[in-house]
């Protein structure tokens, strides 16, 4: 089944916030963000600015009714700076005008008087400093300590990923309605609208009951809309509130790529121990988190590095430890993976230097040491693995023997132009790690002419989950898809929403619509039962009618709505899941957090132009754990998008911020991200059924963020064909491997021979 947005997209007819009709007097946003990432705010002269032709008023942390204060894990982030200002970027005024333009105008008049105090940029200062978010974390498995003697071969090495704006097509941004008896409505481009509701209760001052926050659609979230999106609607919300009037401020692009955090830059510390049947027995692991200026949700996403810090292998010895550390970078944040990312690509760095090290293939490496079934990870839960399920078949249905064998003929045939080969098998959990989000509501109704109703706390970001909200309630009620409407996602409608977030919300939102919608129809068939003289067990219905005994009765879906109506029986449904079995004690660091898992390997071939260093990812060929997938369109579409994406910071994505604290990369001519011409040229998608029983939503593993990481693949695939032209080039493991750091990496050491 297709999107249901695809043909509201395709002729732009589906609504975001800047297609919601203003209501007349709107007034319009823009931030003074401070110029500085770290000092002292000695004066900030807003005078010429409040009398810019057109401004109504200028805010800064003074006009804060409630707190100035929005951290959601650690409040230690306020809305508007006060006496010293921690990013680039930091708000430190709100111009409000009667136009964007006036507004963006009059910050330019705004000055601000702020003494440099010492900037921090990076993870291992601010580390060595004391400067931590949370205090550090530390899993463990077996005895690390004792381990090492039983190894044959200890490599140890460093890695080192960058951050990744998300880039989402349409910016952050709110707009605040004011309403009767003191209420504001909120819409907001946000993943999580009871996270914005929060936010703006504690800047407002006012009730969450006086606060509606309304959602259409996001264009893209990946992320960067779980928790930041609570900054604008915060502004907006106070100058509707002083002002009885609606504001509105949708960020330009580059205050977008200024003013908010990213994926997390990692640096970290490996050791890895095997015995001689390559068997790996030992892992150590230290990760450096730059967390940026304020925790935002960085204690999660470290939490998430170390639950994926083994990635889809058993290592039977593990000690992995992650500091969070805070600097002068605009807070970083979730993004597709959540820190997992980070976690398996040191793993992945560790088990290729082991290889490089002993000189056998890394896949031999890989392949010995995958997850068994009831293998437990660090973390205490047991393993139910398809890990090797997906790796056995991808090396045969794609012939693998076949594709080494031209890659090497390639690279014998060609001087100029090598080829690399990587695999990269993914294990990522699926549920919140934190366990009391996992759950979720759904309001049903069914109206008297049949047509149903749906609501969730669903966030619809491109992901496909109304699509698949409207097929679980088309499915449980057995009717045309066309009699079920997805509604916008409101706080009023539903309450405490967890965001849509962690791969979970088809899942969670999902199984709240199918309890609403079993129990209407369980109401339903009694209905029947009485209308027909029969039984509620032999009432089926199916295919909009009423069937008995396996007989069709001529009643309708509708008729029979309607005798549920004049019998006064209840046809509507707010439901609520939580998903069972998980738990986690972070006293111990153990227990089941994840419902389940989701697995998959890719093999990716890239060819490597060794005279310039650039490359082309050829291909990227998939086997994917989907469980029984309910949409293979829209999965597919995740996959496709999720390899891309992983592709795209693991080599050309390069976000620069220099030794002030400022983002060098701050437009789309400085920051590259991947264009149609990037995409390999062959991406197979091999669907691995699994029956297994699991908590997803119809056995429709989740599949939002996992294909992220079978991006990982390409940058091992490059080092790879790196060393097919120059085998004594000593590569540091630093992603993303742009087409410069290619070529510094093809010359590497031989450049030292070069006369002169
Ligand atoms: N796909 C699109 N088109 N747009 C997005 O913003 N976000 C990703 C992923 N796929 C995203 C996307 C992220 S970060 C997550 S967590 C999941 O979708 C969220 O949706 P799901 O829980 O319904 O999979
Ligand atoms: N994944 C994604 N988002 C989250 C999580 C998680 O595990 N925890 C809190 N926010
Ligand atoms: Mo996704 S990073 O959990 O929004």
């Amino acid at each position: 089944m297709k999107n249901i947005d695809s043909t509201g997209h395709t002729r732009g007819e589906s609504i975001y916030l800047d297609d919601i009709p203003l209501v007349q007097g709107t007034l319009f946003g823009a931030v003074f963000g401070s110029p500085v990432a770290h000092g002292i705010v000695r004066r900030l002269q807003v005078t010429e600015a409040a009398s810019y032709p057109g401004v109504v008023r200028v805010f800064t942390f003074r006009d804060i009714k409630g707190d100035n204060q929005i951290g959601g894990i650690v409040p230690d982030e306020p809305l508007f700076a006060e006496e010293h200002v921690h990013f680039c970027g930091m708000p430190l005024a709100l111009v409000v005008a009667v136009s964007e333009k006036a507004a963006r105008a009059a910050v330019q008049k705004i000055r601000a008087d702020i003494e440099p105090l010492s900037v921090i940029v990076d993870a291992r200062v601010a580390q060595a400093k004391g400067e931590l978010i949370v205090p550090p974390r530390t899993f463990r498995l077996g005895d690390i300590d004792g381990a090492w003697a039983l190894c044959d071969h200890i490599v140890e090495g460093r890695a080192d990923t960058n951050g990744q704006e998300h880039l989402y097509i349409e910016t952050q941004g709110a707009y605040a309605v004011p309403m009767e008896n003191g209420n504001i409505r909120v819409y907001s481009s946000t993943q999580a609208p009871t996270a914005v509701q929060r936010a703006v209760s504690k800047v407002t001052g006012l009730p969450m009951h006086a606060l509606d926050i309304e959602v259409t659609r996001l264009g893209g979230g990946f992320g960067g809309k779980e928790d930041q999106a609570n900054v604008w609607a915060a502004l907006c919300a106070l100058a509707c509130l002083h002002l009885k009037k609606p504001v509105k401020y949708a960020l330009p692009r580059t205050d977008d790529m200024v003013m908010t955090g990213k994926r997390h830059p990692y640096s970290s510390d490996f050791r890895i121990g095997l015995d001689k049947d390559l068997k790996i027995l030992a892992y150590e692991v230290t990760f450096y988190q730059n967390a940026g200026a304020a925790a935002d949700l960085s204690p999660a996403v470290l939490e998430r590095t170390l639950f994926h810090c083994t990635n889809s292998y058993f290592i039977p010895n593990v000690r992995a430890t992650a500091y969070s550390c805070r600097t002068h970078l605009p807070p970083n944040t979730a993004f597709r993976g959540f820190g997992g990312p980070q976690g398996m690509f040191v793993i992945e760095a560790a088990i290729v230097k082991a290889a490089e090290k002993l000189g056998v293939d890394a896949a031999i490496i890989q392949k010995r040491n995958l997850l068994h079934t009831g293998d437990a990870f660090p973390y205490g839960q047991l393993a139910v693995s398809e890990t090797h399920a997906c790796w056995e078949k991808s090396e045969e249905l794609y012939d693998i023997a076949a594709m080494r064998e031209e890659v090497a003929a390639f690279n014998r045939s060609q001087q100029l132009f090598k080829k690399g080969i990587a695999f990269m098998p993914v294990c990522f959990g699926i549920s919140f790690t934190k366990t009391l989000m996992n759950q979720a509501r759904a309001l049903v109704h069914v109206y008297t002419d049949g047509s149903v109703s749906v609501t969730t706390g669903a966030v619809e970001m491109g992901q496909g989950v109304s699509t698949k909200m409207m097929q679980v309630a088309s499915t449980v009620f057995s009717i045309d898809d066309s009699l079920v409407r997805i509604q916008s996602t409101s706080t009023m409608k539903i309450a405490n929403t967890s965001p849509s977030a962690a791969s979970a919300t088809a899942d969670l939102n999902g199984k709240a619509v199918l309890m609403a919608c079993t129990e209407i129809l369980r109401r339903l068939k009694d209905v029947a039962a009485l209308e027909l003289n029969t039984t509620a067990e032999s009432v089926e219905v199916k295919a909009g009618m009423v069937w008995v005994g396996g007989q069709a009765t001529g009643m309708t879906w509708k008729q029979l709505v309607m005798a549920a109506f004049v019998r006064r029986v209840s046809l509507s449904e707010h439901a609520h899941y939580a998903t069972p079995d998980i738990h986690f004690d972070p006293a111990k660091e153990k227990g089941h957090p994840f419902a389940y898992h989701v697995y998959g390997t890719a093999i990716v071939v890239a060819t490597l132009d060794c005279l310039r260093g650039r490359y082309t990812v050829d291909a990227v060929k998939v086997v994917h754990d989907f469980g029984v997938s309910m949409n293979p369109l829209i999965d597919r579409g995740q996959i496709e998008g999720g390899i891309v994406q992983g592709m795209g910071w693991m080599t050309m994505e390069e976000v620069v911020y220099d030794d002030t604290g400022r983002l060098r990369s701050n437009t789309l001519s400085t920051y590259k991200v991947p264009d149609i011409y990037s995409v390999p040229r062959d991406i197979s998608i091999e669907p691995l059924h699994t029956q297994q029983d699991n908590l997803a939503i119809f056995r429709s593993k989740a599949v939002g963020e996992p294909p992220l990481m079978y991006g990982i693949g390409v940058y091992f695939a490059l080092r790879s064909a790196i060393r097919a032209f120059n085998p004594s080039a000593e590569l540091s493991f630093s992603a993303p491997m742009t087409p410069e750091k290619a070529l510094m990496g093809l010359y590497e050491k031989q450049l030292e021979h070069v006369p002169g």
